[in-house]
């Protein structure tokens, strides 16, 4: 049985007061919490402060992203020693704002994931579709394309370190959810894909999110499917009862 996963992705929300002051209040909220992994990812700026607020406690901290260098002359970026050295335990890496947005590929997506998995922390890699994508019945091949990758000279060893997030681009930030069942079937398409690349005991022990408009009110269906094994959360990640009420739902499989 894979564990579920829920990580709040806070994108660029939040001053430091504001973070520490809901992250105060979350880790009472979910103080209970026992079956699922929970995960904040904060802006850079309060990473330091919020994992040491969220020390020994059942959430963990990742960030937003990372550079695939060590260090040296790369303004503006920051490295997986910084991150560790300001307690994160996992990091998202391609999610779709960068890939858009900051121009990041399937290459540096790779070369980020070897970064982090040398330095020891753990990826949540992103992959989805465009709209135009699923409308040219293209998902399945961007996905292939996309996962063959991310994995690219990675042993399944190192694989087996990696969670996963399916987020249909069209699905984030704009109320629309991917049904349950278009969810499961680009899941169970990863997985198989995972087989074919690794193993079929990798593929049934790496964790596979959804994200994209998901909140309590539609948690119930996505993740009673067999291959949803958690959710990358953006807007309903923000409010402590509402990222609460998420994972309550997430405790009940
Ligand atoms: P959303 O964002 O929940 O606001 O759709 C999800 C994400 O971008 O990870």
């Amino acid at each position: 049985m894979r564990r579920k996963i829920i990580a709040g992705n806070w994108k660029m929300h939040k001053t430091n007061s504001e973070a520490i002051q809901f992250v105060k209040m979350l880790k009472v909220k979910l103080i209970n919490f026992k079956k699922t992994d929970i995960v904040v990812c904060p802006t850079f700026t309060s990473l330091s402060q919020v994992s040491q607020i969220l020390d020994s406690t059942n959430i963990g901290v990742g960030a937003q992203n990372l550079h695939y260098e060590d260090k040296g002359a790369f303004t503006g970026e920051i490295s997986a020693e910084m991150l560790l050295s300001a307690g994160c335990e996992f990091v998202i890496i391609g999610h779709s704002e960068r890939r858009q947005y900051f121009n990041e590929t399937d290459q540096t997506v790779n070369q980020k994931v070897h970064k982090a998995l040398e330095k020891g922390l753990k990826p949540i890699v992103c992959i989805g579709e465009l709209l135009e994508e699923r409308e040219d019945n293209q998902t399945m091949n961007v996905i292939e394309r996309q996962v063959r990758a991310l994995f690219a000279g990675l042993s399944e060893e190192q694989a087996s370190k990696l969670v996963l997030a399916y987020e249909p681009v069209w699905a984030i930030g704009t109320g629309k959810v991917a049904s349950p069942e278009q969810a499961q079937e680009v899941h169970a398409f990863i997985r198989n894909l995972m087989a074919e690349l690794y193993s079929n005991n990798l593929a049934q022990s790496v964790r596979i999110q959804y994200g994209g408009s998901m909140k309590a009110a539609n948690a119930k269906e996505l993740l009673s499917q067999p291959d949803i094994d958690g959710g990358l959360i953006g807007g309903a990640c923000l409010e402590p009862d509402s990222f609460r009420d998420l994972i309550e739902v997430a405790e009940g499989f």
